[in-house]
């Protein structure tokens, strides 16, 4: 069973980015409940388990995945924040935070393991996809919902749905991580 400090030592130096400590406490609990009820017995278990099975991943897990959009997003919010002397619109650095460490969590509802070293779409995945389960996770909780926006509306569900801007830096963040697996995959990446 994992536990809640397990969640808080994973994330660890993004959840000290997020100042509203209810939303902090939010964030852990999504995380605590989506590995109960996807069956995630471990740390290990999630360290092994790839982002997704829509491309070949190359060995990136999926709390790196999560991490490294997270801090993608941040990156670019930060980006913004110093280089223009006027910001055309507020971005919310606990939102960001929240929403990115919570934009894939249906993941550990939409993927399961196959018993053979493997992994597959569960029954939960095929009903709903990620962005939606997650969504479902996040409200039971009571997370606030422009957080939710970000995880229903960061892939093809919010494509011309309205977005926080939170949500739009999460998924440039989430695509630039996920498309040049894609593209290595189908030999249309130029490496050295
Ligand atoms: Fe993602």
């Amino acid at each position: 069973m994992i536990k809640r400090e397990q969640i808080e030592e994973m994330f660890g130096d993004l959840l000290t980015q997020i100042q509203d400590t209810k939303l902090r406490q939010q964030v852990v609990d999504v995380w605590y409940m989506g590995c109960e009820e996807g069956g995630w017995q471990s740390v290990d278990a999630l360290q092994k388990m790839p982002f997704t099975l829509l491309t070949e991943t190359h060995g990136v897990n999926f709390i790196e995945h999560t991490i490294a959009v997270t801090k993608g997003a941040i990156s670019l919010a930060q980006a913004m924040i110093e280089t223009y002397r006027q910001l055309p619109h507020a971005i919310d650095i606990d939102r960001l935070v929240a929403g990115g460490i919570l934009h894939d969590v249906g993941k550990l509802l939409e993927i399961e393991s196959d018993g053979d070293g493997g992994y597959r779409k569960s029954l939960n995945g095929k009903c709903a996809r990620h962005p939606i389960s997650g969504a479902m996770l996040a409200a039971r909780l009571g997370v606030p919902e422009k957080v939710i926006n970000v995880i229903a509306c960061h892939a093809k569900e919010g494509d011309g749905r309205p977005q926080v801007i939170e949500t739009i830096l999460i998924h440039q963040a989430d695509f630039a991580t996920f498309n040049p697996l894609v593209m290595k995959n189908k030999g249309i990446l130029i490496e050295d």
